[in-house]
């Protein structure tokens, strides 16, 4: 296995760390919080006390806006990781030739395309947790790339790091991703259930009559 990874770099264990480390950040920041304010709520974050929010003088917006500066530093620091562990691991033969080496650069648009195309009908708020900060969308954006990936921001991030891997030729960026992959599985499982009790309380609300804002 060593001549595939060399487990005794020190930067592949931090590349690991900082995969493992984004979602979770962002997850506790959001949902189980750090910083929010007291409406007498049973939790501890940004949904039940709004402690983020507060802190940008009850502006939920700019809240959502710093939270969204916060995450997206931290995923270029992240690649950063990640393209420094590559750097100090073998290559494989296997790995080296052409048809792998071009493979990688329609995975890598394709992951592009996924991220960025989302992030766009998504907008800002939509992409960085809105709805932890009360910033609904209307409906359920159902056009590209939600059309073709149940989650394409996670599947497009996950191509990118498979891409950045082949193109290098480097095993250890294949274990890597597979756990991003993993990180965003983990991530999924708390996100999903949680945007979806926001959406079906606002509904029911809807239901009820009362206004949104
Ligand atoms: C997804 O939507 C795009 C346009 O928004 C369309 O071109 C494409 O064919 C759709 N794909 C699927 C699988 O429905």
């Amino acid at each position: 296995m060593s001549d595939f990874v060399d487990f005794s770099q020190p930067s592949l264990w931090i590349s690991a760390a900082s995969i493992a480390f984004n979602p979770t950040f962002w997850n506790i920041a959001a949902q189980q919080g750090i910083i929010v304010h007291g409406n007498g709520s049973d939790g501890f974050s940004e949904y039940h006390n709004k402690v983020i929010t507060k802190l940008f003088g009850g502006n939920p917006r700019l809240g959502c806006y710093a939270l969204a500066v916060t995450i997206f530093s931290l995923g270029i620091f992240r690649d950063y990781l990640y393209n420094e562990a590559l750097a100090a691991q073998p290559t494989h033969p296997a790995l080296l030739s052409p048809l792998v080496k071009y493979a990688a650069i329609p995975l890598f648009l394709t992951g592009n395309t996924l991220v960025l195309t989302s992030m766009w009908a998504l907008g800002v708020t939509g992409t960085y947790l809105g709805d932890y900060f009360g910033i609904l969308m209307d409906a359920p954006v159902t056009s590209f790339p939600f059309n073709v990936s149940e989650a394409p921001m996670y599947h497009g991030s996950t191509l990118s790091f498979l891409a950045t891997a082949l193109w290098y030729g480097k095993p250890a960026g294949i274990l890597l991703t597979l756990f991003v992959a993993t990180a965003y599985s983990i991530a999924r499982r708390w996100e999903d259930p949680f945007t979806g009790m926001i959406y079906a309380k606002r509904d029911e609300e809807r239901k009820k009559g009362k206004k949104g804002q």
